[in-house]
């Protein structure tokens, strides 16, 4: 298939892009380039453009013959979310609205969202399933929720299938070295915790040590970057029109930062000093999910999440890219 990839210059969209290729599709990737790279475009034609130009996706749409849409371009920092929710809705919900309605320009019937575990807010079950109420506590969150909320409307109203792949945290790296995780600033955590054992950063902050969990730590579901990108392809086989579905993309395991710092300081034999700061603004405490709608539905199961490829991924990226920038 021709797929237009929006986001595609980003970390889970690149990844993507490699996936779809290597099984037969074809990913035009289309990027402002504000948040991805240039570098990151390699297994298909770049078109540089905004969400918000719906006459340029419409134009992309048709020069390239354009079957199905994966919607990655957004912004994706919970923290920033809460001081800038302007910049959050305008990009993630007036930008889906530009794609859907250059989808229904262009005669394009298929899409998959890139959504988020933030949709849930603060379960009240966990491990959370797809049937879980969805209370967003974050601008992130909420514009995530629209969005999906959106697909399913034209999803039903235009005949479209819509697919929402609702991602626990994206971590990791291509294991072939093709692709990684670079973000600037860097707010995540594994990322973060890796740049202090190469040096990049004194300390990694610890945001929050009295939730009530195991060692007072936030706990999350870290998922591979690769195994994200390999759902987006079973994703596609799965198209139904007139319905909008959405499945969560997880590991099935919650790891909280202080065990993650923990596994790093063991895979990279390195000292990792922390700081402890207050609750970040709009942190669930406890975050992980199973994936069993996605197992039954799309054929998907995590193969490459357990933490410690997670980490020795990322770390083989973090160590090889750092050595390229120091010597350019
Ligand atoms: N954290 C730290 N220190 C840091 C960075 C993060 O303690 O320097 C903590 C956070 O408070 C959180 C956990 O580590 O408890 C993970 O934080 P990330 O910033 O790596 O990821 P988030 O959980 O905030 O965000 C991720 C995805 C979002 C998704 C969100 C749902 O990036 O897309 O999970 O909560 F929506």
């Amino acid at each position: 298939m021709r797929i237009l990839v929006t986001g595609g210059a980003g970390f889970i969209g690149a990844h993507t892009s490699k996936a779809l290729a290597a099984a037969g599709h074809e990913p035009i990737v289309f990027d402002n380039l504000s948040t991805g790279h240039r570098w990151a475009v390699k297994w298909g034609p770049f078109e540089y453009g905004d969400l918000l130009d719906r006459a340029a996706l419409i134009d992309v749409m048709r020069r390239h013959r354009v079957e199905a849409v994966l919607h990655f371009a957004a912004l994706s920092s919970v923290g920033e979310s809460n001081i800038r929710p302007d910049v959050y809705y305008r990009t993630n919900v007036l930008g889906t609205l530009s794609v859907l309605d250059a989808m229904k320009d262009a005669g394009v019937g298929q899409i998959i969202l890139s959504s988020s575990c933030a949709v849930y807010g603060i379960p009240e079950k966990i491990p959370i399933d797809e049937s879980a109420l969805t209370d967003p506590i974050n601008p992130y969150g909420s514009s995530k929720l629209m969005a999906e909320k959106m697909l399913g409307d034209y999803a039903r109203a235009f005949n479209l299938a819509a697919v929402a792949l609702r991602y626990f945290n994206a971590a990791g790296a291509d294991p072939d070295g093709d692709v990684g995780e670079e973000h600037s600033p860097e707010t995540h955590l594994i990322p973060s915790v890796l740049q202090v054992a190469s040096g990049i950063r004194d300390y990694v902050n610890v945001f929050g040590s009295n939730y009530k969990t195991l060692d007072g730590t936030c706990v999350r579901d870290y998922v591979h970057v690769s195994d994200l990108a390999n759902g987006h392809v079973s994703a596609l086989t799965s198209f139904k029109f007139g319905e909008f579905r959405s499945f969560n993309l997880s590991s099935g395991c919650g790891y909280s930062v202080n065990q993650i710092i923990d596994r790093a300081r063991f895979i990279t034999n390195k000292e990792i000093n922390t700081r402890i700061l207050n609750n970040r603004m709009g942190d669930p405490p406890v975050l992980y999910a199973n994936s069993n709608l996605a197992k039954s539905e799309i054929n998907w199961i995590a193969k490459r999440s357990d933490i410690d490829t997670i980490i020795s991924d990322a770390w083989s990226w973090i160590s090889h890219h750092r050595f390229k920038v120091v010597c350019s």
